[in-house]
């Protein structure tokens, strides 16, 4: 299966690049070179009529694959040296998706491909924006995100527009130093650091390394709080009540968000309870990913976040967190599904999970079962039952009904397709009795 690109992690002062996904077609355009020896005069006189470039300036950007892209200008800022042309600009691969934004050098940007049509909308939009009480009180006085919402084409452009340039470059969390991949509502007094330091047991995060290091000769956590309620090995699960453990459910929601994009802000973490999933050794449990869970939903959600953080990514763990929450459903006697809208990579590991959840029932029964009947047993949401076997095609409409066709080989095939099983949840290791308000 094809890879889809996402920033660095570092360990150990090694880089560690995630294979890119770049477009493979002949965008290989010669440099606009900032070199004065080579520039012909026509150029030199473009260059200084076009920049700095407008907000909304599409042109094509050389990535890091050395090929060049379509971009958009998103915002643009001053480089402090002695040019008052000299600026450095925020852009968005249009062709990927936003956790690849980033600022560029002007040399990277080829000046011939400038469309000279500036997105009116966005300048419009840059010039005129004020923030209504409402949407303030969204970014600023909430610390924390939980929620999903389908969101509209209007709130997706508010969404994209306060939160529009990475406000924390990178993080160090335990043995790594990641990339962030979005913007966090953070405390304004955070907003001016490019790196925080984070305490990997606690959570509780620091402008400076001395700080995080005093910090961890006097923090007596060694794993999540909250309750052990899976250990298998070297993994284990712990439950975290929201409610009794606030600041930490909030500065996992803070971390979290940094690679989660379109998120709903929220008061409150009452309401949610934390499964933070652990490797473990003898110097502590160290957090691998996570996913949060309403304490009560109307809408059957089993779900509301999952992250599994960057240098763990592509290990298996996101598909074990997605098993671990349908476990929890079918403790409850309940179906679940994840909350809406899923990322890219949320949707593709989850239909990863039903895939194979699902053609694995029906290679054992040949078929011969109802949509009804595995949503029973697997706690999986029948819609979602119904749109994984619609989109591989084995469903099929006849007399009123929806009928599941499987034959065996094609049943493989998928299989085959939808990759690895991730790592197994033990069911016989999870003790956990579903959540109950205590009065
Ligand atoms: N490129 C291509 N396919 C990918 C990629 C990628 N970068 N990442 C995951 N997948 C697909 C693959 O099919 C993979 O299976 P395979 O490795 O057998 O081919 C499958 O998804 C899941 O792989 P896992 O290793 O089990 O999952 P991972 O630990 O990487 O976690 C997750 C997946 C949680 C979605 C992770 O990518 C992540 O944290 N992303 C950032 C946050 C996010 O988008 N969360 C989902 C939001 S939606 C919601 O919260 C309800
Ligand atoms: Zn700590």
């Amino acid at each position: 299966m094809g890879s889809i690109d996402t920033p660095t992690i570092t360990e150990n002062g090694s880089t560690q690049s995630y294979a890119a996904a770049a477009p493979a077609d002949d965008n290989q355009r010669p440099l606009a070179s900032s070199n004065g020896a080579q520039e012909s005069e026509a150029t030199k006189k473009r260059r200084t009529g076009i920049h700095p470039l407008e907000v909304g300036t599409r042109v094509m950007c050389r990535w890091r694959d050395g090929k060049y892209h379509p971009v958009k200008v998103i915002e643009r800022r001053k480089l402090q040296s002695a040019e008052p042309s000299d600026y450095e600009y925020y852009v968005h691969y249009t062709e990927f998706n936003r956790r690849l934004d980033e600022w560029v050098k002007l040399e990277q940007l080829d000046l011939d491909s400038v469309e000279t049509v500036v997105d009116e909308k966005v300048e419009d939009k840059v010039a005129s924006l004020k923030m209504t009480r409402h949407q303030k009180r969204k970014i600023d006085e909430t610390h924390v995100e939980v929620g999903h919402e389908e969101l509209d084409a209007a709130s997706l452009r508010e969404h994209e527009e306060f939160t529009k340039v990475k406000n924390i470059a990178t993080i160090e969390l335990g043995r790594y130093e990641i990339e962030t991949w979005y913007f966090s509502p953070f405390p304004p007094e955070y907003n001016d650091s490019l790196k925080l330091y984070f305490c990997e047991f606690c959570l509780n995060f620091m402008k400076r390394k001395e700080q995080l290091q005093r910090h961890m000769r006097k923090c007596d956590l060694k794993h999540p709080p909250g309750d052990e309620i899976y250990r298998s090995g070297t993994l284990s699960m712990f439950e975290v009540d929201g409610k009794k453990n606030k600041v930490y459910g909030q500065n996992l929601c803070y971390l979290a968000k940094l690679f989660l994009d379109h998120k709903t802000l929220y008061y409150d973490v009452d309401l949610f309870l934390f499964y933070v999933l652990c490797e473990c050794d003898d110097r502590g449990c160290h957090m691998v990913g996570y996913f949060s869970k309403e304490k009560h939903s109307e809408e059957s959600y089993n779900l509301a976040c999952i992250l599994t953080l960057p240098p763990y990514q592509r290990k298996g763990y996101g598909k074990f967190l997605i098993a671990f929450s349908y476990e929890l459903s079918k403790k409850e006697g309940k179906v679940g599904t994840p909350e809406r809208p899923l990322s890219d990579l949320g949707l593709l590991s989850y239909r990863g999970y039903w895939t194979r959840v699902l053609l694995d029932i029906l290679k054992k029964h040949k078929g011969n079962i109802s949509i009804k009947e595995l949503s029973d047993m697997t706690a999986i949401k029948a819609e979602d039952i119904l749109t994984t076997l619609q989109s591989l095609e084995l469903i099929q409409y006849r007399k009123g009904q929806h009928v599941i066709c499987a034959d065996p080989k094609v049943l493989d095939r998928h299989l085959k397709a939808a990759g690895r099983g991730g790592l197994e949840v033990d069911v016989s290791k999870l003790i956990w009795t579903p959540y109950k308000e205590q009065s």
